[in-house]
């Protein structure tokens, strides 16, 4: 065995977008694309010698064979221990999970999130730090400059590693432990939550619940902690066997994609709690018998709740939430006397500040949330988190939510995307909202006057970097925002998203269809930004 280091030449487009490197698996497959992008993200992340790896994907087709290029990589490269899910598979917040648990120098996690997986689907590869999160931008930037300058790549020739096998074996020096995927991550869980309080509502009375694991990574994580360790039914988790191209589905827990258990969670005789997560198993979608909430919402409820859990019963520190997320959080950490901060699109923005203890909830719009327990967004969490408030308020989750808008107003909440947009329509679309920013502040729209209309920047209170463009807001007197910005993890054309949200204090008016409450707003994004006729759409792909 021996390590051989392998001439190459530079791909152009390795650049990381919102969460690592995301590709069709065939762009993945061709010659040395991989092995460049695995060569640039070890010199970026600075000396690997006697270094520890943690490695583990979604599952998804190619993840294993991509993990045995890596192991062989990372030997070579001098890492002198790895530790690898069983079969490959680690869910992001498990892999966030033994990062930190074992005190890795980082991970490698293999996954394209919610997007389509398969033969013909997407695949994705990203780089965490020690703290267990994503790579800031001076690395990820750092991983693009190699790549466009690599010049060779090492590589180990032994042979592959039994990925099934529990246990050490050895690899050209370095040693592999292939570990339960599900164990350190249940361990964590049952640290955080007060799981005799949810097993009982789960295993005494009539609560009923459903999670959705949309064939993906989740699967067996719910199957253990929510049958197994909890006590809940058998056959409360769904679809919860992970297939390499998730079942021909589109993992994405929202009200379009998740539509079997939304169909169930909106019929006559729906359970009292219903919940979905996505591929890599980091997002989570949260509904009540005949209701939905938002992910927006469900941070704010969380935050406004979180002394009940055992793992917050002191309080929280601060509450982050990414720009584009709806404003209800900020309206509980006013209340509650602590921070509250607004950081650019992408869980790598929350690293700094859960680090530093100056937030311990983050949340985005996208069906993220999270906590300072790891340093990814996690689905499970959320859940979990849902079910303890709920066995020590014993309401539903339809009160528990009307009673929070009562407390704090509702702010109504939606997103349009518009997918698969040539790239060209897209820059020129933003360029038109660009270039009336200056001009808009002032300006009145249906009584509503714009008070600012920028493009975000964000300067990290923590290590003072500072990021660009991280999308045009337009805020209004009233409260209300527009945001468009597009998104940094689609792999074909551009998909534009465009947010839009609206207070409203008054009960009487909170009960109201979202996008009807919000239907002047909406025209109103529209023509600003004259999406029919720069980009030829009438109507958003998804709505959520
Ligand atoms: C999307 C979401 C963003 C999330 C990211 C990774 O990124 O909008 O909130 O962090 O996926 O899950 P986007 O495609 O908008 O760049
Ligand atoms: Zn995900």
């Amino acid at each position: 065995m021996a390590f051989n280091k392998v001439t190459t030449t530079p791909f152009d487009d390795q650049k990381p977008g919102t969460s690592g490197l995301r590709k069709k698996v065939t762009v993945f497959q061709q010659p040395h694309y991989l092995e460049n992008f695995v060569q640039s993200t070890f010199n970026a992340a600075g000396n690997c010698q006697g270094k520890t790896l943690v490695v583990g994907g979604d599952g998804r087709y190619y993840n294993a064979t991509a993990i045995q290029t890596i192991l062989k990589m990372a030997a070579a490269n001098g890492f002198s221990h790895v530790w690898v899910g069983q079969n490959g598979i680690l869910s992001t917040p498990a892999a966030s999970c033994v990062i930190r648990r074992y005190q890795a120098f980082g991970g490698i996690i293999l996954s394209a999130s919610h997007n389509p997986a398969g033969v013909d689907g997407d695949f994705g590869i990203k780089f965490n730090i020690s703290n267990g999160g994503p790579a800031p931008e001076s690395i990820t930037n750092a991983i693009f400059t190699n790549s466009q300058q690599i010049e060779q790549y090492q590589i180990s020739d032994a042979s592959d590693i039994d990925l099934g096998q529990l246990g050490t074996q050895q690899l050209d020096g370095m040693s592999v432990q292939v570990i339960d995927s599900v164990a350190d991550y249940a361990e964590l869980m049952q640290s955080l939550f007060d799981f005799t309080a949810i097993r009982d509502l789960l295993t005494q009375g009539t609560f009923r619940m459903r999670f959705d694991a949309m064939h993906a990574v989740t699967g067996p994580y719910a199957t253990e902690i929510l049958e197994n360790q909890l006590g809940a039914p058998k056959g409360t988790v769904i679809n919860g066997v992970p297939l390499p191209d998730f079942g021909q589905g589109h993992p994405d827990p929202n009200l379009t994609y998740a539509e079997e258990l939304v169909a169930e969670m909106f019929s006559a005789n729906a359970p009292d709690f219903g919940a979905a997560s996505d591929g890599d198993g980091d997002r989570n979608m949260i509904l009540g018998d005949n209701i939905f909430v938002t992910p927006s919402d469900s941070l704010a409820i969380l935050a406004a709740n979180a002394t009940l859990v055992p793992a917050y019963k002191n309080g929280l520190s601060g509450i982050a939430r990414s720009m584009p997320t709806s404003q209800a959080a900020d309206r509980v950490a006013e209340k509650l006397g602590i921070e509250a901060h607004e950081t650019p699109t992408g869980w790598k923005f929350f690293g700094n500040l859960l680090d530093a203890d100056r937030a311990t909830l983050c949340g985005e719009e996208s069906f993220g949330t999270g906590s300072n327990h790891i340093r990814e967004k996690d689905g499970l969490w959320a859940v979990l988190f849902w079910l303890n408030v709920l066995a020590v308020e014993k309401r539903s989750v339809e009160d528990i939510v009307h009673q929070h808008w009562q407390e704090f107003g509702r702010n109504y909440y939606t997103r349009h995307d518009y997918e698969a947009v040539p790239s060209e329509q897209a820059q020129s679309l933003m360029q038109h909202l660009q270039n009336q920013l200056a001009d808009l502040p002032g300006k009145q729209f249906n009584g509503n006057t714009v008070s600012y209309a920028d493009n975000f920047s964000y300067t990290d209170p923590v290590d003072q970097s500072v990021s660009e463009n991280q999308g045009i807001r337009i805020g209004f007197e009233s409260g209300d925002r527009i945001i468009y910005r597009l998104s940094g993890t689609g792999t074909e054309g551009a998909t534009l998203r465009v947010y839009i949200e609206s207070y409203e204090a008054d009960q009487n008016k909170q009960h109201q269809d979202t996008q009807l409450a919000l239907a002047a707003l909406i025209e109103l994004a529209g023509s600003l930004a004259m999406i029919t006729d720069l980009i030829g759409r009438t109507a958003p792909t998804v709505i959520t």
